[in-house]
C-alpha cells in the first residue's frame, strides 16, 4: 500500500502536501517524494531512509518554488524495488516533462519495460510504476494531449492502479485513475484535490468524491471532471464525512484491529498478485536464491516467534506433503540455543512481518553461521533481517499497526505456501498442472475471507454467551493445530483470558483431566484429512461437559451434532483452510477483549515489534 496526494489550485500547496503525507504515513513510509509544475517546469524531491522519509523529504522542500500550479506527493510501501531515492515516487519521464505517482502492482511491467527501453526510453528505476510515465510520454509524443495519452497508457497496463500524472505543458492539470486500489476526490472553492483515502483531505474539506474502479478524473483548480477509462461521462458518488480526524485514519473502524482484519482479503489478493509467468509457472523475482540452489536443498528450518510460528506451523504440513523435504519449525528463541543439525543444504526461513524481532533474527544469523541458506519472510521491504538473509519473499500486506497480527499473519501463510510451491516446481515433487490447480484455489481465498469476515454478528453472538468463560481450550488437528495455537494466542493477548492450544490428539494423555463443565473448547473441525478423528476428539471433551464451540465447513451438520456453538466458514482445501478458519478466532477474542473492556490495539504489556531479548 502506498499514499498518494494531489492538489491543483493551491499555489503553496507544498505544506498541505507535506502534512497530507504524513497522515498516509501508516500506508507506508520507505520513502516519499513531490513534484509540482512551476515555470514551465517540473520540480521534483525525494527521499528514502525507511522509516522518516516524509519528514526528510519536507527538509528537501525547503528551496522548493512557491506560486507553483498542480502538485502531487506520495509515501511509499515498496512492492518492486528496494526503498532508494531512485525508487521513489514521482517518477519522470525521459524528457522530466511528465511526473507520475502509483499505488498498486503493475503485472505486465517487465514486458513493458523492454518494449520501452527497445524503443530508445532510458529507465531511472526498478519499479514496475515508471513503465507508465514513459508510455504517457510514447503517446504524448504521438500527439495525444495528457488526459488521452494516459487513458491510452491505462489501456496498456494490467494489473492494480491508483494513479496521478502532472504535465508541465498542461500546469493546472492532474490526470488520476484507479483500478482495485483506492482514490478521493475532493473540492474547495478554487481548488481540487485527490488521495489515496479519507485522512489526507479530512482537515482541507468535506466535499468528497468517491472514484469508481476503472474511472478517470481529470483536476483543473475547482473542477472535477470524471469519466469511464473509455470517456463515458460519470457523475461521482459524493462521500458523506463524518469522521473526525483520528476515525478518519482508521477508515472510520473503532480501531486499527477491525481495520486490518477487514484488509485481510486485499492483503492475502495483494501478496498473490503478480507471482505467475506468462506460461503459469511460478516466479518468485525478489527471492534472490537461484533454483540450483533451491535444487540442492535437503532440509528446511522455518522458525520464527508468536502468530510468526503459527504460520510457520501452517508451512510445516504444506512444504513436506508438497515437496517431500523434512521441514522442522521452531520458534527462535529456542531455535539459537540448542544445537540445529544444518548445512550447506539446509535453507533456513525466518518469518517475521517487522523484519526486527531479535530473537528471529539472531535465529538467521546464527543459521547462516551454521552454514545454511537463509531466506526471511518479511511485510517490511528491506527490513533489517531482509537486508541481512540471502533472500527474501515479501507479504505485501500494508503496514500491520494493531499489536496483534492479522492480516500479516493469514498474508505470510500465504506466501510461504507459495514458496512450498516454488520448491516443488523446482524440486518436481508436483506437476505444472498440480501447481496451478492449487493456485487457482489460492485465488479463490481473498472471495472466501469476505464472505467469512461478513459473519461478524454470529461470533458476536457466541462471544456475548462465552463473557463469563475463564478457561478456554483450543484443539486442532493437522493443519488445524496450528489454527488452535493462533486462536488461543489470540484470546490470551487480546482479552487476558487463559486459553491453551493443543493437539486434540494429545489431549488424552493428560489434560483432559482439565475438562469439566464450564470449560469451553474450541475446535478447528474444518476438513482435513484427520476430521472424523478432531469430531471423535471433540465428543470426549463435550460427553464430559466442556462447552463446545467449533469451526466448521458449512453445511456440516456432523460437526454441528457435537457442538453447541458453530462458527461456519466456507469450505476450501485443506492445506489453505488455516486462512480461513483463523478468522473466526480473531473476530471472538476481538469481541471478548471489547465485552471485558479492553483496546485491542493496545493489549497490556505488549508491543508490536519486540527487539529485545
Ligand atoms: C501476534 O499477535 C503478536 N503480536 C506476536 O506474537 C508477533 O507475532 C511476534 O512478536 C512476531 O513478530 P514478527 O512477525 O514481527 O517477528
Amino acid at each position: 500500500m502506498c499514499g498518494i496526494i494531489g492538489v491543483t489550485g493551491e499555489p503553496d500547496a507544498l505544506p498541505l502536501i507535506l502534512g497530507a503525507l504524513h497522515q498516509l504515513e501508516y500506508r507506508g513510509y520507505d520513502s516519499a517524494g513531490v513534484a509540482l509544475v512551476a515555470g514551465g517546469e517540473i520540480w521534483r524531491a525525494r527521499a528514502a531512509d525507511g522509516t522518516h522519509s516524509v519528514a526528510d523529504l519536507a527538509a528537501l522542500t525547503a528551496d522548493a518554488p512557491r506560486g507553483h500550479a498542480a502538485a502531487i506527493g506520495h509515501t511509499r510501501w515498496a512492492t518492486h524495488g528496494h526503498p532508494t531515492p531512485e525508487n521513489a515516487h514521482p517518477h519522470v519521464d525521459c524528457t522530466g516533462r511528465l511526473a507520475l505517482i502509483h499505488n498498486g502492482i503493475i503485472e505486465n511491467h517487465s514486458a513493458l519495460r523492454a518494449d520501452l527501453v527497445a524503443n530508445g526510453h532510458t529507465m531511472t528505476s526498478a519499479t514496475d510504476t515508471e513503465v507508465m510515465v514513459h508510455l504517457i510520454e510514447r503517446f504524448m509524443a504521438e500527439g495525444s494531449d495528457l488526459t488521452a495519452a494516459t487513458r491510452r497508457m491505462l489501456g496498456s497496463v494490467r494489473g492494480a492502479f491508483s494513479i496521478a500524472v502532472i504535465c508541465a505543458d498542461e500546469p493546472d492539470t492532474i490526470v488520476a485513475a484507479r483500478r482495485s486500489t483506492p482514490l478521493v476526490l475532493g473540492l474547495r472553492d478554487g481548488t481540487a484535490f485527490l488521495a489515496s483515502d479519507i485522512p489526507a483531505l479530512i482537515g482541507h474539506t468535506r466535499e468528497v468524491y468517491a472514484l469508481a474502479d476503472d474511472e478517470l478524473a481529470v483536476l483543473t483548480p475547482g473542477h472535477l471532471h470524471v469519466t469511464t477509462l473509455e470517456g463515458a461521462p460519470v457523475i461521482p458518488e459524493q462521500l458523506t464525512i463524518t469522521w473526525d480526524l483520528e476515525a478518519a485514519q482508521k477508515g472510520g473502524f473503532p480501531d486499527y484491529m477491525s481495520k486490518e482484519m477487514d484488509e485481510q482479503p486485499l492483503a492475502v489478493a495483494t501478496t498473490l498478485l503478480d507471482r505467475r509467468g506468462a506460461g503459469g509457472e511460478l516466479i518468485l523475482d525478489e527471492l534472490r536464491i537461484s533454483a540450483d540452489e533451491l535444487r540442492r536443498i535437503d532440509k528446511v528450518f522455518i522458525v520464527a516467534c508468536g502468530s510468526s510460528y503459527h504460520a510457520a506451523a501452517v508451512a510445516k504440513y504444506a512444504l513436506e506433503h508438497w515437496v517431500k523435504l523434512p521441514t522442522e519449525v521452531d520458534i527462535a528463541s529456542e531455535f539459537r540455543y540448542r544445537d540445529p543439525v544444518i548445512g550447506d543444504r539446509t535453507l533456513c526461513v525466518g518469518v517475521s512481518q517487522s523484519g526486527e524481532t531479535l530473537d528471529t533474527s539472531e535465529a538467521m544469523r546464527e543459521a547462516s553461521r551454521l552454514g545454511a541458506k537463509v531466506l526471511v519472510v518479511s511485510n517490511v521491504v528491506d527490513s533489517s533481517m531482509a537486508r541481512h538473509a540471502d533472500g527474501v519473499l515479501y507479504t505485501r500486506a500494508g503496514p500491520e499497526v494493531g499489536v496483534a497480527s492479522t492480516k500479516c499473519h493469514l498474508a505470510q501463510i500465504v506466501a510461504l505456501e507459495i514458496l512450498g510451491l516454488f520448491l516443488a516446481q523446482i524440486h518436481g515433487t508436483l506437476t505444472a498442472p498440480e501447481i496451478g490447480e492449487i493456485l487457482n484455489a489460492m485465488d479463490e481465498l481473498p472471495a472466501l475471507m469476505t464472505r467469512t469476515l461478513s459473519r461478524r454478528r454470529e461470533v458476536d453472538e457466541v462471544a456475548s454467551k462465552l463473557t463469563d468463560a475463564r478457561d478456554f481450550f483450543f484443539l486442532g488437528r493437522h493443519v488445524g493445530y496450528p489454527v488452535a495455537l493462533e486462536g488461543a494466542l489470540k484470546l490470551k493477548e487480546l482479552a487476558y483470558l487463559r486459553a491453551e492450544g493443543y493437539a486434540a490428539g494429545e489431549l488424552k494423555h493428560g489434560p483432559i483431566a482439565l475438562i469439566e463443565p464450564g470449560v469451553v473448547v474450541v475446535g478447528i473441525a474444518t476438513r482435513n484429512p484427520l476430521w472424523e478423528k478432531m469430531l471423535s476428539n471433540i465428543a470426549e471433551v463435550h460427553s464430559r461437559g466442556a462447552t463446545v464451540v467449533l469451526v466448521a465447513d458449512d453445511g456440516d451438520e456432523e460437526a454441528a451434532a457435537v457442538a453447541d456453538h458453530v462458527l461456519w466458514v466456507p469450505p476450501t482445501s485443506p492445506l489453505l483452510s488455516p486462512v480461513i478458519g483463523v478468522i473466526p478466532l480473531q473476530q471472538l477474542a476481538y469481541r471478548l477483549a471489547r465485552l471485558h473492556g479492553h483496546d485491542p490495539d493496545r493489549p497490556r504489556n505488549l508491543a508490536k515489534t519486540v527487539t529485545v531479548e
